[in-house]
């Protein structure tokens, strides 16, 4: 089962309108005649729009960094999936370990915004991973895996085709510690084993898992040599286009 690789570019709170979109014309630029592999960017919401007109007519898919459930209505503070599409978007990043633990999200609230997402026709990045102290325990696949059935309940097996997993173990976040790549397999094999319980084998295989945290242009292509790591979700070095340009081509 082929799996398109994809290399994703989270911009957490960062940049301007103007930074955002001379950042999304240089990576456009960069990935022209690209076809064996995707590129996806998720920038604040205020430059969503900016960002959409920038990459228009490249691969580049354009996602939220997170995204309500409902079409519209009295949700102060919450963006719709509908007014994501209305930008641009077409993918969606939720679950992000930012959104776990500095904004006390949890799998319920995670598996309502996911569900709402794929309702709208959305495709979820779903970010999942483990602390330190869950690794030094010895519960990070107990973790993953409650994760991942907490988050993906209700989600029939038509919509999970277009789901994204991103494995980000929340001590290699922003930290320069990178799983090593024997590490990040030996996850991504277990998700894809929980994957094929939720849902069904063909359909497991099929479902694209990244990798993130510490992604940098010195670690990215002995990661993607890994048989089950499709992929990156890359936050500080998606920030520069040359480091982020240099982890699109990966060899
Ligand atoms: P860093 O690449 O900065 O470690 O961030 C990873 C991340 O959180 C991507 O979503």
């Amino acid at each position: 089962m082929s799996r398109k690789p994809l290399i994703a570019g989270n911009w957490k709170m960062n940049l301007t309108v103007a930074e955002a979109a001379a950042l999304a014309a240089s990576i456009a630029e960069g990935c022209r005649n690209l076809t064996d592999r995707e590129v996806m960017l998720a920038p604040p919401y205020t430059a969503l729009a900016a960002v959409t007109a920038a990459v228009k007519g490249s691969v580049i898919q354009i996602a939220g960094q997170n995204v309500g459930w409902e079409k519209e209505g009295a949700y102060t503070g919450e963006i719709s999936p509908v007014m994501l599409r209305d930008v641009g978007a077409t993918m969606v990043i939720l679950g992000h370990s930012e959104r776990r633990y500095i904004f006390a999200e949890d799998d319920e609230l995670i598996n309502r915004r996911l569900v709402g997402a794929l309702n709208f026709a959305l495709t979820p990045v779903l970010c999942i991973g483990e602390t330190l102290d869950e690794r030094e325990e010895g519960s990070t696949f107990k973790v993953l895996e409650r994760q991942l059935r907490r988050d993906l309940e209700d989600v029939r097996p038509g919509q999970a085709e277009r789901l994204v997993i991103a494995y980000e173990p929340v001590w290699a976040i922003g930290t320069g510690k990178t799983a090593t790549r024997e590490q990040a397999q030996e996850v991504h094999y277990f998700i894809r084993g929980v994957l094929t319980e939720v849902f069904e084998k063909k359909l497991a295989q099929s479902i694209r898992i990244l990798y993130g945290g510490s992604v940098k242009p010195e670690n990215i292509d002995s990661l993607m040599a890994e048989p089950d790591i499709d992929g990156a979700l890359v936050g500080g070095a998606a920030l520069k286009s040359e480091s982020f340009n240099r982890i699109i081509h990966f060899s």
